[in-house]
């Protein structure tokens, strides 16, 4: 349980809040690098409260932009993108990808020059990594260096897509921290082997054991967390993963499987972004997996969710098929369990209402966290390992066997013999 007050720290992310000021530290998740076609149609983005639009103009460049046009405010989504930045339609007049305004058509020709100079238009750095487009909104001249991950190493055929979902980013990012949800919300989805081709050992071994011991280590940038079962073998099920802040989470795969890293990025304080980004660090990801990864899933990469219907209908939860034995009656796709029970708290849950258990123990320990950082970024320090040098490309997350008096923090995820 947290006061109000904690509350709206944790959840206000428009310009001038203290989450706000602290995200805007970060490189952020923007678009899809393949939607932004080379003199396609500019996108709108809203982030943090904001809204913007991202392009990729005709010679191939990115640019992100203030939405508004610095005229008088006519979306830039619905600009001529030509070879070299956008031409707003209203009155014509002309952004550089650089964000220079460099014509203004409606003015005079003598002072056209000088004064489409005279005019300011804010831009924002952009970097592409992993198939996704990452900007800068923060207010730095410099700006932090792009996290190394391992994901932005595999992109080829990488499942990159993403989920807009009617909840405060922090409801997105305490789903993924609570593994206790795994095992119920998603018995019949995860654990009973519909999200993994064949037999797979989580749903073995979450049946051996119903009620793992976890243990967690922070680490600069989060923590790494393990759900350790102990079998009836006398071995120990580890399933180790890996949170970053402000809102990464990389989900554990079996030696060889590939890899999920969920990325919940607030859109506005009411709606936020979930990507999905599933990846091999071994090769190719098998078919198998895409398939299921992909299974009752929407068509669109950029919503693929948009189906899931609302509040109104009661997000077309299947009474039939909870009478034929599946546990949540949502049968689409085990994301869309997730996405559903965050809308149903609303847009913002009320912390100050919950009774939390022992296994909330490490949504407690993020909000804590999450709350001293805001503290040390109010004083003037950077959160969570942005002054330092990390190696983020070493962080990957691993379920694994081992014996019992093995501890779990001396296995290296990257270990070829571990995977
Ligand atoms: S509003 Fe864009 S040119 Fe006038
Ligand atoms: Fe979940």
């Amino acid at each position: 349980m947290l006061s109000t007050s904690e509350n709206e720290l944790l959840t206000r992310v428009g310009p001038g809040t203290a989450m706000g000021e602290m995200l805007r530290e970060f490189w952020t998740p923007a678009a899809r690098s393949a939607a932004l076609e080379a003199g396609g149609a500019p996108r709108r983005v809203r982030l943090l409260g904001e809204n913007f639009v991202a392009f990729r103009s005709g010679d191939g460049r990115l640019g992100f932009f203030d939405e508004g046009c610095p005229h008088r405010c006519s979306s830039l989504a619905l600009a001529r993108n030509e070879a070299d930045g956008l031409r707003c339609i209203f009155h014509g007049w002309k952004i550089d990808v650089e964000g220079r305004v460099v014509d203004c058509p409606t003015e005079p020709p003598e002072r056209r020059a000088a004064f489409a100079a005279s005019v300011p238009h804010r831009r924002y750095p952009v970097r592409e990594a992993g198939g996704i487009v990452w900007v800068y909104l923060g207010k730095r001249a410099t700006p932090p260096k792009l996290f190394d991950f391992e994901f932005h190493h595999k992109p080829a055929d990488a499942v990159v897509r993403c989920a807009v979902v009617h909840g405060n980013w922090l409801q997105g990012f305490e789903g993924q921290l609570d593994s206790a949800h795994l095992g119920v919300l998603h018995s019949s989805s995860i654990v009973a082997g519909q999200a993994r081709p064949g037999d797979n050992a989580l749903s073995r071994y979450s049946q051996q054991n119903t009620s793992p011991r976890f243990e967690l280590m922070e680490t600069p940038y989060g923590f790494r967390e393990a759900a350790l079962r102990a079998l009836p073998d006398g071995t120990v099920y580890a399933r180790i993963r890996e949170v970053v802040f402000p809102y990464y989470s990389f989900i554990p795969g079996e030696h060889g499987e590939p890899r999920l890293v969920v990325v919940v990025v607030p859109i506005d304080d009411e709606w936020s972004a979930h990507w999905y980004y599933f990846m091999s660090p071994f090769g190719p990801v098998p078919e198998a997996y895409r398939r299921q990864m992909m299974w009752g899933t929407g068509a669109d990469d950029d919503d693929y969710a948009a189906d899931r219907g609302s509040a109104a209908n009661v997000w077309h939860q299947d009474r039939a098929a909870m009478n034929g034995g599946h546990w949540s009656g949502i049968t689409r796709n085990f994301t869309y369990e997730d996405f559903i029970v965050e809308e149903s708290m609303g847009p913002i849950v009320d912390r100050s209402r919950e009774y939390l258990g022992s296994s909330d123990a490490v949504i407690v320990r993020a909000r804590r966290l999450l709350l001293d950082a805001l503290k040390e970024h109010a004083e003037g320090r950077l959160p969570f390992g942005l002054d330092r040098d990390l190696d983020y490309s070493r962080i990957r997350a691993l379920a694994i066997r081992i014996p019992a008096e093995r501890n779990w923090l001396t296995i290296d995820p990257l270990d070829p013999e571990n995977g």
